[in-house]
Parts: structure tokens; C-alpha cells; sequence
């Protein structure tokens, strides 16, 4: 059999412990050939592509990013792989193809499967938010390193009695920030799935320093937004300064808070640090899983499917259930982290 596999999306922690999972099951259980493409779909549109033998995966285990390259897909360019999805399996001749991606790149394995291609796709994301998985690789990464940033920043917060908002990534689904929050012990938490009041942050870290505690860490996923009208003097700033000024949400709502409460409050922004360095060996077994799972399906024929955690076992999805819809964070997983929301 011969197998192509690609990264494609926003990179995350366990990628090359995916391909490296996969070529060792293809090559050395079945004899198989495995090639990589180069740059996500963009390397299956434009022909390029080399050879993954046992050797070009030595040593990328703990190794982040992806060896293969990603980028994201415009819309135009799938439409045109779509048309010629017969044409690519004959010119690489392919058998079976590993799109490793989120949900922008399994929605795009979907549709090539459809017009025929034979997919079997891995799910990824720091995001956490695929439906049909319990988990995606990369989210415990994620949640570890704002965790461990959280811890280091209430040393330093404490020191100078400074409230400290850090943003997490997540634009539509909370579950780095409702994770790290809870772990790294934030004193309020601010998710995409539920609008945030300020006037409760700011009563929150008023009732801290009132029984001696002079610091706060709250924790904003970069979609979190506040409830309507309860930010209109920010509002009114923004308008008047541009959004420049107040980059992301994380800076807004640190602003707002210092003019609120009279007492310093600073954003750190984590950003694609959250993305960057060594997974997890969490992130690297179930890498190591879906790898060889999504070859076993690639043997039984099993298309249009994508490897999914369901508990401690390891199944087949259809792709349709894990593009359908977004998992958010659930009210009562929120209820279970509530500091102040
Ligand atoms: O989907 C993964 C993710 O890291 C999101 O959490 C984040 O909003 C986005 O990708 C950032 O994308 P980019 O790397 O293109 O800035």
C-alpha cells in the first residue's frame, strides 16, 4: 500500500510523533510506503512530496511542530483539489491518504473524501473543541505551559500587588482557559461560551486585597467577550483611539480593571508559545495511538473516517460527526471551575 501524509492548519505538540507513529506501523508491520507531503494541502496541489522511510522519522518524537511544513487552505484551492481528486490519487499513487489537522483540515479531508479520495483522517488542535474525540493532541501542552506560567506569574504578581490577566488561546471553545485556569489555581476565568461581567472580577480581587491577599491572576481565552454594555467606558476608548491600542482582550480587560479598581493590572499575552516546544507524554501516547490506529483503518479499508479518543479506547468516527459542530465547554464544567466567571 502506499500512503500519503500531511499537517495541515495551525501546528501543535505531537504532530511528528503522528507521522513518526505512522510510518513505523506502514512501513515496518505492513511494507508499505509512506510519502509526506510538503506544506499541508498545498504540497498535495502542487506535486511536492518525499519519500518517509524509518530514518527521516528517527529522532522527531519529542520534536514540536511538524516536519512536513502546514499552512491552511483557501477555499478556491480546495474546490479545485476536489475537482481533481481522481487525477492526485493516480499521479502519487496513493492508496490512502493521513490528513493530520483540525477542524478546517478534516472538514477539507471530508469533502475530499467525498469527491472520492480515500481518507482517513487525525484529529489536532491545542483547542481542544473537535467533536466525536475526547481529546485532541497538543491540548494538554497547552494547558501545561499556561499553567506553569500562571504559577510563575503570582510569584511576580505578588511581589509588586498587581492583578495579572492572562490571555489563553481559544477563540470559540474555553478549554485551555478552563483547564489551566482550574490548575494553575486563577482566581477568575473568562471563557468564549459565557460573557464575563467586570464588575464581578473587580469585586473578586477588591474581596482579596480586603482579607490581605495582594495579587489576582485571571484567566481570558482570547474569544472571551463582556456582557453587553459592560465595558461601554473601554468602548467609548476604542472608538476614540483605535483597536491597536488595546490589542486583544487580554489587554482591554487588564486595562479596564486598573482604571476600575486604582491598583495595577498587566496582560501577558501567551500566544503560539502555547504551541511551540516538546508535547507532553500525555500528547505523545496519544499521538503514538492515533498514528497507528488511522493505519490499521487505511488497511481495513475504512474511509471517511478519523481516529477518536472515546474514554481509554481508541475508535473510528465518521468525519462528518467531528466537523459538525464545535465542542464547547459545558455549563457544567464551568459550574465545577467557578471562581468567578
Ligand atoms: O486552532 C489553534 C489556534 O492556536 C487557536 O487557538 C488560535 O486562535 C489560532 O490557532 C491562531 O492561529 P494562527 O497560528 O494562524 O495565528
Amino acid at each position: 500500500m502506499r500512503i500519503g501524509v500531511l499537517t495541515a492548519g495551525g501546528d501543535c505538540p505531537g504532530l511528528n510523533a503522528v507521522i513518526r507513529s505512522v510510518v513505523h506501523r506502514a512501513v515496518a508491520q505492513y511494507g508499505d510506503e509512506v510519502i509526506g507531503f510538503e506544506d499541508g494541502f498545498a504540497g498535495l496541489l502542487e506535486g511536492r512530496y518525499r519519500p518517509l522511510d524509518l530514518n527521516a522519522v528517527s529522532g522527531i518524537l519529542a520534536r514540536g511542530g511538524t516536519i512536513l511544513g502546514s499552512s491552511r487552505l483557501e477555499r478556491n484551492r480546495l474546490t479545485e483539489a476536489c475537482e481533481n481528486v481522481a487525477d492526485m490519487a493516480v499521479e502519487f499513487g496513493i492508496d490512502a491518504l493521513i490528513p493530520i489537522g483540525g477542524e478546517g483540515t478534516l472538514t477539507a479531508a471530508r469533502m475530499l473524501g467525498d469527491s472520492g479520495l480515500p481518507v482517513v483522517g487525525v484529529p489536532k488542535t491545542i483547542d481542544n473543541d473537535i467533536s466525536a474525540t475526547d481529546r485532541t493532541f497538543g491540548f494538554d501542552t497547552a494547558v501545561g505551559v499556561a499553567t506553569e506560567a500562571m504559577d510563575r506569574l503570582k510569584t511576580t504578581a505578588e511581589s509588586h500587588q498587581r492583578v495579572m490577566v492572562v490571555e489563553v488561546m481559544g477563540r470559540h471553545a474555553g478549554w485551555i482557559a478552563l483547564e489551566s485556569g482550574m490548575a494553575g489555581g486563577a482566581h477568575g476565568i473568562c471563557l468564549p461560551e459565557r460573557p464575563f461581567d467586570p464588575a464581578s472580577l473587580v469585586a473578586m480581587v477588591e474581596e482579596r486585597f480586603a482579607r490581605g491577599k495582594k495579587f489576582a491572576v485571571i484567566c481570558v481565552a482570547e474569544g472571551a467577550h463582556p456582557a453587553e454594555g459592560s465595558m461601554d467606558y473601554l468602548k467609548g476608548e476604542i472608538d476614540k483611539f483605535g483597536h491597536e491600542r488595546f490589542q486583544g482582550i487580554g489587554t482591554a480587560l487588564a486595562y479596564e480593571l486598573e482604571r476600575r479598581l486604582g491598583k495595577e493590572a498587566k496582560p501577558v499575552i501567551l500566544g503560539h508559545v502555547q504551541r511551540g516546544g516538546t508535547p507532553t507524554a500525555y500528547d505523545r501516547v496519544l499521538a503514538n495511538r492515533f498514528g497507528w490506529h488511522a493505519v490499521e483503518a487505511a488497511h481495513r479499508g475504512e474511509f471517511g473516517m478519523m481516529t477518536a479518543l472515546r474514554g481509554t479506547e481508541i475508535v473510528m468516527a465518521p468525519l462528518a460527526d467531528a466537523v459538525s459542530e464545535l465542542k464547547t465547554v459545558p455549563k457544567d464544567r464551568m459550574d465545577e471551575a467557578e471562581s468567578v466567571f
